[in-house]
């Protein structure tokens, strides 16, 4: 691209977002899930490694779509390990550890349980539901 081309590039896109116009050609539409149940191995296939595929996680094997997180879920975010599993054991207990991430609540404590289940109420605010875990 010319040093000319690449000034008016810029100088189109500081007018575009003073305007607040969006450029039709940056905007890539995103995936949607399916809303469908999932065994373990299909969500394993949501895991955001793809960016054509929809993110997916699940926590008391209710599956939502957290596409539109992907700063968060998506590789090298901060919660990417949760992505494609059921994280349930893992936000019961505020861990991040890959082998927490898991469907298993076994002696977990009340107070843990009820953490989880508010992380359950935040994903439903946020994001849709998509299906169950089989
Ligand atoms: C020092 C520790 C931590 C800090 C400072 C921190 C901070 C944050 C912040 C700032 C957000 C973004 C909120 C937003 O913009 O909506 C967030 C989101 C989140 N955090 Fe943490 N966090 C920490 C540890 C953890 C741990 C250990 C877990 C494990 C369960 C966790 C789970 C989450 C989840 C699941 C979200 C995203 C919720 C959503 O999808 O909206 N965080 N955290």
């Amino acid at each position: 691209m010319s040093l000319a081309k690449i000034i008016a590039h810029g100088i189109r896109t500081k007018i575009r977002e003073a305007l607040g116009i969006e450029d039709p050609a940056r905007k890539i539409p995103a995936p949607v899930a399916e809303r469908r149940d999932y065994t373990a191995d299909e969500l394993r296939q949501y895991d955001g490694t793809d960016p054509s595929k929809p993110i997916l996680l699940a926590a008391r094997g209710r599956i939502f779509d957290v596409t539109r997180a992907r700063s968060f879920y998506g590789p090298g975010g901060p919660y990417g390990v949760f992505a494609g599993k059921d994280c349930s054991r893992a936000l019961a207990l505020l861990s991040t550890k890959e082998e927490d991430c898991v469907g298993d609540l076994t002696g977990l404590s009340d107070a843990e349980l009820e953490k989880l289940d508010d992380w359950i109420d935040t994903f439903s605010a946020k994001y849709d539901e998509i299906g169950k875990l089989v």
